[in-house]
């Protein structure tokens, strides 16, 4: 067989797909393995979805190609949503391109931007696929730590002055995966002026802009005058409206990034499947305040339960704010470990810290996305593990 290209060789497989194949080695084997490892929610989209989708499927004239650039249809409920969202405005025809996922938009942004030995500040710790894309693209990445005592922000002003002459792009993600914190706008306004001032594309991912609790409330990176001068912000069908498997998502922002992006990607993918962009209409425009209330409120109970029972199981979580992770300190500072054994041995599977960057070896993460009942369950497992290896 012909060798895979060199691009590759440098490119280690992807965290879940090597959780998977060992949870489908063990499943096998007999065993009945408890996910707590990928965030994809176990909720129903809402009703709207899927009778918008049963509708248009139906439909003779739904099923053939449709334009690169999603539908205005779709673009304009989008730039509605920013606008009373965010109270942010966009031209829907230049300023939203529909995405198959922020996945693809953010390692096609790589591929469409980088070129060989250019510099990206990437948070560490942070979703994997920042770093994936810039290896993708051959270029380098400058870990920007992300420390508690800092609320999990980085310090922009302790970028020397040479790194951000050469940085081309600044990723950042709030609410955070995985540890859970929540950015303010005075942060944005910050990021906006550190960017703008040295040349650099601030890329916003933002899937889960609208899971938070205790009264939090998620900003846009588009929300500072001059933003759009500078940044594009990813939005997610994903996690906000449980619709991880239909691949929707949509970059929004600064026109010549969009430009640029649908450039590479006109080249690589086409438009999705027409009943995918109504349904995501339907997402956007009918669902209820409500609904979301009360799919945060079943988060926060797992997270709430979670946070109480964790220690006894030999982690220190640290209690987020948003999104659907709980970031946790393993007691003997090996998180890699601790997942490998909580795995084998409990049969409860977990993202070992280091997937997240090099500031991650200490910890695990752990998704708030299984049913109630089998995660209580995963829970004991954690518990009666801990307590047997401890004795
Ligand atoms: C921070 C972050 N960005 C992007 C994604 C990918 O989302 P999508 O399903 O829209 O590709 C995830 C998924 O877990 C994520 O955590």
């Amino acid at each position: 067989m012909p060798e895979p290209a060199d691009r590759l060789k440098h490119l280690p497989p992807y965290v879940f797909t090597s959780i998977a194949k060992q949870i489908q080695k063990l499943k096998a084997q007999g065993h009945d393995i408890i996910r707590l490892d990928i965030g994809s929610p176990d909720g129903a989209p809402p009703l709207a979805v899927i009778e918008t989708v049963q509708r248009s499927i139906a439909l003779p004239d739904n099923h053939g190609y449709t334009s690169y650039n999603g539908t205005p249809a779709f673009r304009r409920a989008v730039a509605g949503f920013y606008q009373s969202r965010f109270g942010v405005t966009l031209n829907p025809d230049t300023q939203v391109l529909p995405l198959i996922g922020s996945k693809e938009g953010l390692v096609n942004l790589c591929l469409a931007y980088l070129n060989p030995g250019d510099m990206v500040l990437v948070p560490d710790i942070g979703y994997p696929a920042y770093a994936r894309g810039i290896l993708l693209a051959g270029a380098e990445i400058c870990w920007l730590p992300l420390r508690e005592n800092n609320g999990f922000l980085p310090d922009l002003t302790s970028i020397p002055t040479d790194v951000a002459q050469r940085a081309r792009m600044l990723w950042l993600n709030y609410p955070n995966n995985p540890t859970g914190a929540v950015a303010r706008l005075d942060f944005f306004e910050q990021a906006v002026e550190f960017c703008r001032a040295h040349d650099i594309l601030l890329l916003s991912d933002n899937p889960y802009f609208e899971i938070t609790f205790d009264g939090e409330q998620a900003v846009s990176a588009l929300q500072p005058s001059l933003a759009d001068s500078c940044a594009i912000e990813m939005m997610s069908f994903s996690k906000t409206y449980n619709m991880g498997g239909w691949r929707l998502g949509a970059a929004v922002g600064n026109e010549e990034i969009l430009r640029i992006l649908l450039q590479m990607k006109s080249n690589i993918d086409t438009g999705h499947f027409l009943p995918i962009y109504e349904a995501g209409i339907a997402a956007l425009e009918e669902t209820s305040a409500d609904w979301g209330a009360q799919r945060n409120q079943v988060y926060q109970r797992r997270r709430d339960l979670m946070l109480a029972t964790l220690p006894d199981a030999g982690l220190d979580p640290i209690p987020p704010k948003g999104a659907i992770y709980i970031w946790a300190r393993v007691h003997n500072g090996d998180g890699a470990t601790y997942a490998h054994d909580a795995l084998e041995q409990a049969h409860v599977s977990l993202t070992p810290g280091d997937a997240f960057g090099p500031g991650g070896t200490q910890y695990v993460r752990i998704s708030l996305c299984t049913p109630d009942e089998q995660m209580q369950l995963a829970l004991e497992r954690l518990k009666r593990w801990h307590s047997q290896n401890s004795r």
